[in-house]
């Protein structure tokens, strides 16, 4: 087991009701002035905003509110978000929504607390963040994992970057996490709910370095858990069990807790991230349309561990591991295409996506040759072409059936 380090300080609020405690926790962690962010109108739909709006009025919490957040949220919108903070003198920022939402509220959190600075440099790496404003959470879709996780990604249309950036600031002071406000979500985002917990699980599972028999068990039982509610989930949107469970896997597959002890690979969120900042594809989609070229690619450098995978997680009795191995994966994209998610680039509908656009991509994947990505095999630019290829980018046009 490698070392680690396990800190996440968020405080959980989890079940029916929970939004309840929102001002209370507010003035708990010391917000006098709210900026409320909210995305394009779902909890203005359901109610939710204008239950915590009557909330904060009850307990004289002056706010003022951001909305319009879209998925894929935009740094030219964040900037929009910290003048507004600035102007209302915010102390503390709510998210109410989901990781779009609540990573946005994260950009406005850092810049509004260092407004010389352009936000968008601590995503690029040009500036160093050591102090940010609060921020609190009322989650709204099981997904992302931002209500506990340190990342928030964000995207610059202007150089067409999607990045994520990681520091302990991000951690938010409280996720209040009610699965009945998940009840109103469509099916498409459930299930890119669905992949996105299983990927930040895999992301960390697929490696060949430092072994944890307590964190395998852990992200196997999770990976089982959300394949089983998954499925009752998007039967009936309305199952609060099912939506319970998935709701806390989201937040433990990325608070660190499924990957301690090791490193981690993160390869296809690196590739899906170039294909969401191009073609604004869901970030759900974009993984599930990698993973299939990626676990082609990568299997043969990792056949145990995709074996055991294929064992623990889908049963597969195989004796061999590498038939195992490859029945793992066929398992894993025939769930993604049962719950209606695109298994390949082709079926992402943006396209075709051409041999000088596959190049490009994983140009910019590299950050121009400044890095290459993933950890069970080490990808650069070619590797990174080749599993664009894989998954039906350039000539290789594959059938997944
Ligand atoms: O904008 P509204 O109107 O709220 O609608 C949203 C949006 O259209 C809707 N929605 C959310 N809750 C709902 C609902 N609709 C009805 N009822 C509800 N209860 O769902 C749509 C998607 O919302 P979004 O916030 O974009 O979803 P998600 O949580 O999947 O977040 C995706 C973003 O998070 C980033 C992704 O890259 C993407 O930008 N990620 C953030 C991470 C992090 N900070 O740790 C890690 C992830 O790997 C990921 O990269
Ligand atoms: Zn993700």
């Amino acid at each position: 087991m490698n070392n680690f380090t396990f800190h996440t300080p968020t405080e959980i609020i989890f079940g029916k009701g929970a939004e309840a405690e929102t001002s209370a926790l507010i003035q708990k962690y010391g917000g006098s002035r709210i900026l409320v962010i909210i995305g394009g109108g779902s909890v203005i739909r359901s109610g939710l905003l204008k239950r915590l709006e009557g909330q904060l009025r009850q307990n004289r919490i002056a706010y003022r509110l951001h909305g319009g957040v879209k998925p894929n949220p935009v740094a030219s919108h964040v900037r929009e978000g910290i003048k507004a903070a600035l102007d209302f003198g915010a102390d503390f920022i709510l998210a109410v929504g989901g990781g779009s939402v609540i990573d946005e509220a994260k950009a406005i959190a850092h810049g509004t607390k260092n407004p010389q600075t352009d936000f968008w440099a601590f995503w690029e790496g040009e500036a160093e963040l050591t102090a940010s404003l609060p921020i609190g959470t009322v989650l709204t879709i099981a997904a992302a994992g931002s209500e506990t996780s340190a990342s928030a990604v964000i995207t610059n249309k202007q150089t067409g970057r999607k990045r994520g950036l990681t520091t302990p600031f991000n951690r938010p002071c409280f996720a209040v996490m009610n699965p009945e406000l998940t009840f109103t979500l469509p099916k498409d985002q459930i299930a890119c709910g669905i992949v996105d917990i299983l990927m930040h699980t895999l992301e960390r599972y697929f490696i060949n370095a430092g072994s944890n028999r307590l964190t395998d068990e852990i992200a196997e039982g999770l990976m089982r858990t959300v394949i089983e509610n998954g499925r009752i989930a998007l039967g009936n949107p309305s199952d609060y069990d099912a939506m319970s469970e998935l709701m806390w896997c989201g937040s433990l597959s990325h608070n660190g807790l499924t990957g301690l002890g090791r490193p981690s690979d993160f390869s296809v969120h690196q590739m899906g991230h170039e294909l969401s900042a191009r073609y604004d594809v869901s970030h759900g989609a974009s993984l599930s349309a990698v993973w299939g070229g990626w676990a082609e690619h990568c299997r043969q450098d990792g056949v145990t561990r995709f074996a055991q995978y294929a064992r623990k997680v889908w049963g597969i009795e195989d004796r061999n591991d590498d038939e195992a191995a490859k029945d793992g994966i066929g398992q894993t994209l025939r769930f993604f295409k049962e719950i209606g998610m695109p298994v390949c680039l082709p079926e992402l509908n943006i396209g075709t996506i051409d041999e000088e656009t596959v190049l490009d991509l994983a140009e910019r994947c590299t950050y121009y040759g400044k890095r290459a990505i993933g950890q069970l095999k080490p990808l650069d630019a070619e590797g990174i072409a080749e599993v664009y290829r894989k998954a039906g980018g350039g000539r290789a046009i594959i059938s997944r059936e």
